[in-house]
C-alpha cells in the first residue's frame, strides 16, 4: 500500500476543480456549490499542500474593492489556518460574455484594454496572496474561423499583453512568474498556442520572456494526440517548465479533465518517471521541483463524497507511480535493459571535444552502416519491464 499524501508532496488543487458544480454545456449543475474556503479545509485535511485559484472562483466578477477584500481575507483566513500554501493565482478572461472574442487579443480593443487591466490586479492578488507562479490560459484567445482575425495582429496584442504583465511583474518586484497554458481547442475552434513548441517560440519573442514559461496540462497535449511527457520534457530542456497540471484524457475528444491516471496510464507512468527520477541519462538535468498541480473534474455523477475521493485518487495514484517509477529505476534488469538499448549513450556529444568540422569530414570512423544497421535496440523488452512495473 502507498502511504498517504503529506504537505512534502507539494500537491496543489485549483478550487476550481473540486469546486465544479457539474455545469456542461448540455446540463446544469448536480452538485452544490460550496464556499472557497470550506473546499481549501478539505483539501488540507487529504493531505494536499497548496491551492490555486481564479479571481473569480473566489470572488464575482463585478465586486466591489470592499468586497473583494473580505472574501479573500476569509480565504487567506481559512488557508493560513490550514497550513495550506496559495502556489498559483490566474485570471478568469473566458466566462464572462465580454470576453467572447478574447481577453489580449479580442478584436475590439476597448475589451482587450478591460482584459489586460482584470490580469493585471489579478497579479497584483497573486503578489498579495504570496503565490509564486501566476498561470495564463487564454482559452478564448483564438477562432473558429479564419477570415475573422488577423493572426499577425493577434500575435502582436499577445505579445503586448504578456510583455506588459510580465513589466508589470518586474516593476513592481513580485516574486512571480508567468506560466503560459496551451490548448488546442475548447471553448475556441482553434485557441492561440495550441501547443507547448507553440507557447515556447511566442515566448522567445518576447522582451520579458526571462520569466515566462509553461503550465503543460496532461489533456490539453494528448487532445492533439501529442505526447505530454515529451512536452515536459521540452521545457525542461528550455528551462521553461514551471508549473503543470495533471489530469486524465482518453484520446482525440473533448477535454476530459479525469483524475490523473485515468486516461493513458501508461503514459502517466513516465510521467511521473520524469517528474520524480528525472532523464535517465543526465543526472544534472534541470529537475522539476515546483507543486504537482492537479487540473481535474470530478464527474458530475458523482456526489460530493465523489468529490473527495476523486481528489485523494489523484493523488494516491501519483504516489503508486511514483513508487513504481523508483522501483523500475533502481530494478538490475531495467539498468541493464537501458544499457542495451543506448539510452545512456545518447548523453555523449555527437562530435569529439574540441574537434573541428574538418576534422569530423576527414574522419572515417571506420563506420561500416551494414553491420550498424543490424544492430538490435531492445525498445520492446524495456518497454515491457515498465508494464511489468506499472501493473506490480
Ligand atoms: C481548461 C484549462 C483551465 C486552466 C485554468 C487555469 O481547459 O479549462 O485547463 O482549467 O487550467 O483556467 O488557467
Ligand atoms: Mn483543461
Ligand atoms: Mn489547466
Amino acid at each position: 500500500m502507498t502511504r498517504l499524501p503529506t504537505p512534502d508532496d507539494k500537491f496543489s488543487f485549483g478550487l476550481w476543480t473540486v469546486g465544479w458544480t457539474g455545469i456542461d454545456p448540455f446540463g446544469n449543475a448536480t452538485r452544490p456549490a460550496l464556499e472557497p474556503w470550506e473546499y481549501a479545509d478539505r483539501l488540507a485535511e487529504l493531505g494536499a499542500w497548496g491551492i490555486t485559484f481564479h479571481d473569480n472562483d473566489v470572488f464575482p466578477f463585478d465586486a466591489d474593492e470592499a468586497t473583494k477584500d473580505r472574501i479573500v481575507g476569509r480565504l487567506l483566513a481559512a488557508t493560513g489556518k490550514a497550513g495550506l500554501t496559495v502556489e498559483m493565482v490566474t485570471t478568469n478572461t473566458f466566462t464572462h460574455p465580454v470576453f467572447k472574442d478574447g481577453g489580449l487579443t479580442s478584436n475590439d480593443r476597448s475589451v482587450r484594454r478591460f482584459g489586460l487591466r482584470k490580469i493585471l490586479r489579478a497579479v497584483d492578488l497573486a503578489a498579495q496572496v504570496g503565490a509564486s507562479t501566476f498561470v495564463m490560459w487564454g482559452g478564448r484567445e483564438g477562432s473558429e474561423y479564419d477570415g475573422s482575425k488577423d493572426v499577425y495582429a493577434a500575435f502582436e496584442r499577445y505579445r503586448e499583453g504578456l510583455d506588459t504583465v510580465a513589466a508589470h511583474i518586474k516593476a513592481q518586484g513580485y516574486d512571480l512568474r508567468i506560466a503560459l497554458e496551451p490548448k488546442p481547442n475548447e471553448p475556441r475552434g482553434d485557441i492561440f498556442l495550441p501547443t507547448v513548441g507553440h507557447a515556447l517560440a511566442l515566448i522567445a519573442e518576447l522582451e520579458h520572456g526571462d520569466i515566462v514559461g509553461l503550465n503543460p496540462e496532461t489533456g490539453h497535449e494528448q487532445m492533439a494526440n501529442l505526447n505530454y511527457t515529451h512536452a515536459l520534457a521540452q521545457a525542461l530542456w528550455s528551462g521553461k517548465l514551471f508549473h503543470i497540471d495533471l489530469n486524465g484524457q482518453r484520446g482525440l475528444k473533448y477535454d476530459q479533465d479525469l483524475v490523473f491516471g485515468h486516461g493513458d496510464l501508461m503514459s502517466a507512468f513516465f510521467t511521473v518517471d520524469l517528474l520524480e527520477n528525472g532523464f535517465p541519462g543526465h543526472p544534472d538535468a534541470p529537475r522539476y521541483t515546483g507543486p504537482r498541480h492537479f487540473d481535474y473534474k470530478p464527474s458530475r455523477t458523482e456526489h460530493l463524497v465523489g468529490v473527495w475521493e476523486s481528489a485523494a485518487a489523484c493523488m494516491a495514484t501519483y504516489l503508486a507511480l511514483a513508487d513504481k517509477a523508483r522501483a523500475f529505476r533502481a530494478d538490475p534488469r531495467v539498468q541493464e535493459a537501458l544499457i542495451y538499448s543506448g539510452v545512456l549513450d545518447l548523453a555523449e556529444p555527437t562530435l569529439g571535444a574540441g574537434e573541428s568540422v574538418a576534422e569530423f569530414l576527414a574522419a572515417t570512423d571506420d563506420f561500416d552502416p551494414e553491420k550498424a544497421a543490424e544492430r538490435d535496440f531492445g525498445f520492446v523488452a524495456l518497454q515491457q519491464l515498465a508494464v511489468e512495473h506499472l501493473l506490480g
